[in-house]
């Protein structure tokens, strides 16, 4: 099967009330990781490349890879774009086998938002790949910018959004941040703007920045093994599954992965500190992400078994 946009995905998911997860991925290890539970679980999958991930990896690896990932594991994958920042780069990754960008302009004016969206939709749809955009803004670090407290995405707004610029799904924001320190007090997502969005925009796909759920064994295992992320405090799951079940169709997940092989090379190095060939410590990383991204598809996702 070769890669796919996300619109059946999104479609089915709608229907059945689950979500599609979107992984970010940097190396092979990573890949390997979420394609095997993908394949275990018979789940589709999003894998995510961010402007960041290009500039490690190099595009032409990481299109090599999701071309094995679909030959080895005959899944629908959607390969994305995650936070594209300008149109060329969405163009560059238009042209280069993606099949689906996302244009985050959430920074801009809702007025400039539009228009660049709306020039990327045009491009991307003549070339058959699907378009994510963000109305509203996240707390925390998004590549460049930084916000301190959320502006959550004003539902008023989403109408006139979606219709001028013919986008794909849209990203909102209603209270996950992105990275591994989320929350300062309570855990509490808007899911009151959530709802009125669904209703403003029937079987219209919604997306979920800022997801990971943080298990508490991957801080505790950090902390073990002479690590530090005290503090660290994600979605909780019970929450996402909700989202999952309205309109909410793709959940955005890299820090959950970044703690699962951290975790995972810090016990292994305290257990065997002789080791130094790198596949005895990539391998158990491997390992622990594909255990983390099962746990997400059957449990909070509820995307298995849906191929
Ligand atoms: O939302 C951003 C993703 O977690 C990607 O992070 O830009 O460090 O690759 P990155
Ligand atoms: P997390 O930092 O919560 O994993 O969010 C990732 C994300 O939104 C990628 O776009
Ligand atoms: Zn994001």
């Amino acid at each position: 099967m070769p890669l796919v946009t996300t619109t059946e995905m999104f479609k089915k998911a709608y229907k059945g009330g689950y979500a599609i997860g979107a992984f970010n991925i940097n190396n092979m290890e990573t890949i390997q990781g979420i394609v095997e539970a993908g394949a275990e679980t018979r789940s589709p999958l999003i894998l995510q490349v961010s402007k960041g991930a290009r500039q490690y990896a190099n595009t032409t690896y990481l299109k090599k890879l999701m071309e094995a990932a679909v030959i080895e594991s005959d899944l629908p994958i959607a390969f994305h774009l995650d936070h594209g920042d300008s149109f060329e780069l969405c163009k560059d990754c238009v042209d280069n086998g993606f099949t689906s960008v996302m244009i985050d302009a959430s920074h801009m004016s809702f007025e400039e938002n539009i228009a660049i969206t709306k020039k990327v939709v045009e491009y991307a749809h003549d070339h058959g790949v699907v378009v994510e955009a963000e109305l509203g803004k996240l707390a925390g670090i998004e590549e460049h910018v930084v916000s301190d407290s959320h502006q959550y995405t004003d539902p008023d707004q989403v109408q006139e959004f979606v219709s001028k610029t013919g986008v794909d799904s849209l990203a909102i924001a209603i209270g996950t941040s992105h990275g591994a320190y989320k929350f300062k007090g309570k855990a509490e997502l808007r899911f009151d703007i959530l709802e009125k969005i669904e209703k403003l925009l029937p079987d219209f796909p919604i997306v979920l920045h800022g997801a990971s759920s943080v298990p508490q064994k991957f801080v505790d295992l950090i902390d073990k093994y002479g690590g530090n992320v005290k503090g660290a405090q994600g979605v909780p799951e019970e929450l996402l599954r909700k989202a999952a079940s309205m309109a909410v169709c793709k959940i955005n997940i890299d820090s959950d992965i970044r703690l699962a092989i951290t975790a995972c090379i810090r016990q292994h190095f305290a257990e065997h500190p002789e080791h130094f060939d790198p596949r005895q410590y990539l391998s158990p990383a491997r390992t622990a992400i594909k255990e983390m991204v099962k746990h997400k598809i059957i449990n909070v996702l509820g995307s298995d078994n849906k191929i």
